[in-house]
């Protein structure tokens, strides 16, 4: 990773620890201090972290499991028929539909295509879950016509000014965020295992 890549991951991840300490008021903001300020450097390569595995044997169509990697919240998101249809139908309401754009990663190259994932397991959506505007926690997925935001089209939307995503973390147009959620390495170990920030080239 570049320095700017790392200075941008670093900024992605302070906004989602302000945000989250926002979210929790006061004892929030209390606690947030001692953590950032003991991230002394070898406490950062530790917080960096290793690649994290995770069991998705029993996520379901339509279920969202996250797991922690870097500090970051990695959801994985098993889209179900209508789900998977939703992604043309809503391609000329993004703002960034073929993912040209980088926020803090670059876009792996095996998720490069009209499902942000992998070839062999393309119902599987891998995605850093920290909106791109300020850093809140999208909520969601939210099912066609659950959320008045998203209208017909299922998604995700983020809770702090109003961004929704498509249900491949594509950003919708004119929304506070400026870019899609970003997609990390990660690859299948078999199909009910992935490990998020390694591939076939080595770890993230
Ligand atoms: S932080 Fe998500 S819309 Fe502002």
């Amino acid at each position: 990773m570049s320095d700017n890549q790392e200075k941008t991951v670093d900024s992605s991840r302070r906004n989602w620890l302000i945000a989250t300490s926002v979210a929790g008021g006061v004892g929030g903001v209390a606690t947030l201090v001692p953590f950032v300020s003991s991230l002394e450097p070898s406490e950062r390569a530790k917080a960096g972290g290793a690649p994290v595995e995770a069991d998705i044997s029993n996520l379901k169509p339509g279920e969202k499991m996250t797991v922690s990697w870097r500090g970051l919240p990695v959801w994985i998101v098993r889209r179900t028929p209508d789900e998977m249809a939703s992604l043309e139908k809503v391609k000329s309401e993004l703002a960034d539909p073929d993912s040209k754009e980088t926020f803090s990663y670059s876009m792996p190259e095996y998720c490069q295509n009209a499902f942000r994932a992998r070839a062999e397991h393309k119902d599987v959506l891998v995605v850093v879950g920290i909106c791109t505007h300020l850093g809140c926690i999208p909520s969601g997925p939210y099912t066609a016509n659950a959320n008045a935001a998203l209208g017909a089209e299922p998604g995700f939307l983020c809770p702090c000014h109003g961004s929704t995503y498509d249900m491949s973390g594509r950003v919708f147009k004119n929304k506070p965020a400026p870019k899609n959620l970003d997609v990390p390495r990660f690859m299948f170990v078999n199909d009910t295992k992935i490990v998020i920030g390694k591939d076939e080239k080595g770890e993230a």
